[in-house]
């Protein structure tokens, strides 16, 4: 049986991510103001932002802990990004939490000011690798492949034997598909000379070659540049130096095998 997911990222994350960073700065911008001017409304005008930040923190780490399970490649550069970015905003959150709490009436102390500064710089150290899993790692891109096919990602609920992966007018030359079989994801590719499978998982540093792009048996990650000819695995270009592993499929009517 087949079911069918989204390789992008949730369309919640990146609208969800700006309003915790705008609330957060105003609420740093409006203590600071209110250091310079003494004026109380600045400080109740922090204490709302402050709310309002951490309200947006929570609801933008939704769909950041969903991307986090089912986007972001496994054993991967870009999952240990994806782990400080996350253990980064938590530890924004936790401070802005405990400062809302401890805010006196009419007055910031240092420590205040010192814990809310270390706060504004995590949260932008954090949002640099949210941007750099964007733009370096390519997580939440809406890939097209040749001849504009859309990423087709399946989980496939079958545990042994011969497990159905494709039908065979289902891509084009240089088309692929990521298929999740038994927690292994795994490439089905169509070259000039049939049906490929190989792991999803590029050995230099964990990039999905289902992203990457493929033509005339050669599949290139999206990340560094690495070659496998997606036939024997074997590397063409590096960095890589390990080859990927290959999978035999087998044809019968109008669909496609794999056994693993
Ligand atoms: S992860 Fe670096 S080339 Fe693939």
């Amino acid at each position: 049986m087949k079911s069918k997911a989204s390789i992008k990222s949730h369309p919640l994350h990146p609208i969800l991510v700006a309003f915790p960073i705008a609330f957060f700065t105003g609420t740093f911008l409006f203590d600071i103001l209110f250091l310079f001017a003494d004026n109380e409304d600045h400080l109740t005008t922090a204490e709302y932002l402050n709310i309002a930040g951490i309200v947006g923190a929570v609801l933008a780490a939704i769909p950041g802990i969903v991307d986090y399970f089912t986007v972001v490649p496994p054993a991967s550069s870009a999952k240990k990004r994806a782990t400080k970015h996350g253990l980064l905003n938590s530890t924004v959150l936790i401070i802005f939490i405990v400062l809302y709490f401890r805010r006196e009436d009419i007055m910031i102390t240092t420590v205040h000011m010192v814990l809310e500064t270390l706060a504004m710089i995590l949260l932008t150290i954090a949002g640099w690798m949210g941007g750099t899993l964007v733009y370096r790692n390519q997580v939440g891109v809406d890939i097209r492949y040749a001849s504009a096919g859309k990423w087709n990602e399946e989980y496939l609920d079958k545990k042994s034997g011969e497990i159905e992966v494709a039908t065979t007018g289902e891509l084009e030359v240089n088309q692929m598909k990521l298929v999740h079989i038994n927690g292994k994801r795994i490439v089905i590719g169509k070259t000039e000379d049939g049906f490929v499978a190989f792991d999803d998982r590029c050995t230099h540093r964990g990039g999905t070659l289902a992203g990457g792009s493929m033509i005339c048996g050669t599949v290139q990650c999206p990340w560094h540049g690495s070659q496998f000819n997606v036939t024997t695995g074997e590397v063409k270009a590096g960095p890589a130096r390990t080859k990927i592993t290959t999978y035999e499929l087998t044809i019968s009517g109008h669909k496609v095998f794999i056994r693993l």
